[in-house]
């Protein structure tokens, strides 16, 4: 498969700022933001930033005399990253080899990314890197499967009519989301002081339809599953019915999302 244009990416970018973000993850860069304790003139690196929710929250509390940097492989990201907060320095790079010194930064925080990291191991000792003594890490992650039944549905929904890689790649985001395997991971990662809490919130889509379709077109083939039109049609019409317990009077789709903030102090 080809890589997608600048343009299509920049494209998807913004959908997923106009979509995503407020439905999924804008309501989580306050949390994160709390748990670093983000103070005036501090220096913070937001990592795998997206289009910037969390590095933009996190300026907010920095002031002008602090410095927010987000970084992040995805080139469209990072264009409407830079378009809504041109003041936030942003860097096209991964996780697993952060391009800036020992001990830069005073926190670094990171939402909804880690379970996409390749080698994320490394990634976390590369965030403990940068931080400075004293400084804090603080990572988001989904809750699992189990305790968000709206997207177990959908995941049951596509592992009907899509099959099993489909629904693998709705399952993805969630991987992280036993206290076990994340506890083990920070350890494996000589990352000993963290701390898990769990955090509630809720999603709000516009409707079934444009929920699950943004998961079909925009998330799927991110996962590098592409459906046909006709299978996509059939799956729109199918959800509707297989959703909506979790859909208002109204049309609304609105359910219960929790996640995990990992916290970490560097010594
Ligand atoms: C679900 S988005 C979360 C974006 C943002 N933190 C937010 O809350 O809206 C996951 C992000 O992880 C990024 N990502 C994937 N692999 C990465 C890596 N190895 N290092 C850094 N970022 C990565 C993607 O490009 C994407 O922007």
């Amino acid at each position: 498969m080809s890589e997608p244009t600048l343009q299509a990416q920049i494209d998807a970018a913004n959908a997923y700022e106009g979509l995503f973000v407020p439905a999924l993850f804008g309501q989580w860069a306050t949390k994160v933001a709390d748990a670093a304790q983000i103070q005036p003139g501090q220096r913070v690196l937001d990592v795998a930033c997206g289009t910037g929710i969390l590095a933009r929250e996190v300026a907010l509390r920095t002031g002008s005399n602090g410095r927010v940097a987000g970084i992040d492989p995805s080139p469209g990201m990072l264009t409407v990253a830079k378009q809504l907060a041109p003041a936030v320095e942003w860097r096209e790079g991964v996780a697993e080899s952060l391009p800036f010194p020992d001990q830069s930064f005073d926190a670094v925080v990171s939402q909804f990314g880690l379970m996409f990291f390749t080698d994320k191991h490394q990634a976390l000792r590369e965030m403990m890197r940068v931080l400075a003594p004293g400084g804090r890490l603080v990572i988001a992650v989904w809750d699992s499967l189990d305790s968000i039944p709206a997207y177990a549905s959908e995941v049951v929904l596509l592992e009907q009519t899509a099959g099993q890689q489909a629904a693998d790649a709705l399952r993805a985001p969630f991987v992280l989301g036993s206290w076990e395997v994340l506890a083990t991971l920070f350890a494996e990662a000589g990352v000993t002081s963290a701390e898990i809490t769990t955090h509630h919130g809720a999603a709000k889509f516009p409707g079934i339809q444009t929920m699950v379709e943004a998961d079909l077109r925009g998330w799927l083939p991110v996962m590098g599953v592409s459906l046909a039109e006709d299978q996509i049609g059939r799956i729109l019409q199918e959800a509707e019915l297989a959703l909506s317990s979790y859909a208002t009077v109204e049309g609304q789709v609105t359910f219960h999302l929790s996640a995990h903030l990992v916290t970490a102090k560097k010594f």
